[in-house]
């Protein structure tokens, strides 16, 4: 592929399964063979330390807020570190400073876009975690990857917390004169209740237009997070790696044909 597709995973919901589905979906889109990059700019970095890469979270300069503040004086490849399916633009504790500092900056929601242009031949996918608000570090995500993966439970808060989501990057497009396109709605963990069954309902009518996945509670995907992998490398049968390659698969197809000829 010419250049990388970039995906944005946000929610600014807590807990609902950013970090899963971003992992698993990047796994998944390196079973299909594609070379990929995940960036956790979560400051809590879950990913990071998930992924086995606590070394990362705790090193000092040059960290991934160095990157952002000091956009083309850092090397991007000073701050990626290698994975067994993925290469990993890794967080740092010094992220939680990065809400206030990115504000006093101008452009500050254009640093990441500016720091991908780099690696942008040396990757098919781009895989961005965000942490669970919306500020200037979600900004970066949406405004450099443009495409959109919702995470959200199959509980009825998930309604407002859609609303909230889709005016913000509504706002956003706006601002900014870009267009920003949902790529997937993975309603996640799910169980068999009534309010999950009504909830799967209501996604459907309310985003007819966005291809819709549903993923179940699994233990497996807590195991492989726990053993920092996909689950593609820990679990090849669980039913749920279906669900990731068709959403890696989608995404794929649709980047594929609609690549721009080099
Ligand atoms: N489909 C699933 N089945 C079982 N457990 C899951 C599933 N999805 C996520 N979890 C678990 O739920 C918890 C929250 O998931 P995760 O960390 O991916 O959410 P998040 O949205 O990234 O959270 P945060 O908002 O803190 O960044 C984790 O313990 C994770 O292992
Ligand atoms: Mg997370």
């Amino acid at each position: 592929m010419a250049g990388s597709s970039r995906l944005c995973v946000t929610n600014q919901k807590g807990g609902v399964g950013k970090t899963t589905v971003a992992i698993n979906v990047a796994g998944a889109l390196n079973r299909l063979g594609r070379d990929v990059l995940f960036v956790d700019l979560d400051p809590q970095g879950n990913a990071t330390e998930g992924l086995g890469l606590l070394e990362a979270y705790d090193a000092e300069y040059p960290t991934l807020l160095d990157g952002f503040l000091e956009a083309g004086d850092v090397p991007i490849d000073d701050l990626i570190y290698a994975h067994a399916e993925m290469d990993v633009l890794a967080s740092n504790i010094e992220m939680n400073a990065a809400e206030a500092s990115l504000l006093q900056e101008v452009g500050g929601e254009t640093r990441l876009a500016s720091m991908l242009e780099e690696v942008d031949d040396d990757y098919d996918y781009v895989v961005v975690d965000c942490p669970p608000h919306l500020g200037m570090i979600t900004d970066n995500a949406l405004y450099a990857a443009r495409n959109l993966v919702i995470p959200a439970l199959a509980e009825s808060t998930s309604k407002r917390s859609l609303e909230l989501l889709f005016d913000y990057v509504s706002a956003l497009e706006r601002d900014h004169g870009i267009r920003i396109d949902t790529r997937a709605l993975v309603v996640n963990r799910i169980e068999n209740t009534n309010e999950a069954e009504a909830m799967l309902e209501w996604f459907g009518e309310a985003l007819p237009d966005v291809p819709n996945y549903e993923v179940r509670k699994r233990v497996a995907l807590q195991r492989a997070f726990a053993a920092g992998t996909s689950i593609f490398r820990t679990d090849e049968r669980v039913d749920m790696c279906d669900i990731f390659l068709e959403i890696a698969e989608t995404i794929d197809q649709h980047d594929t044909e609609n690549e721009v000829p080099a």
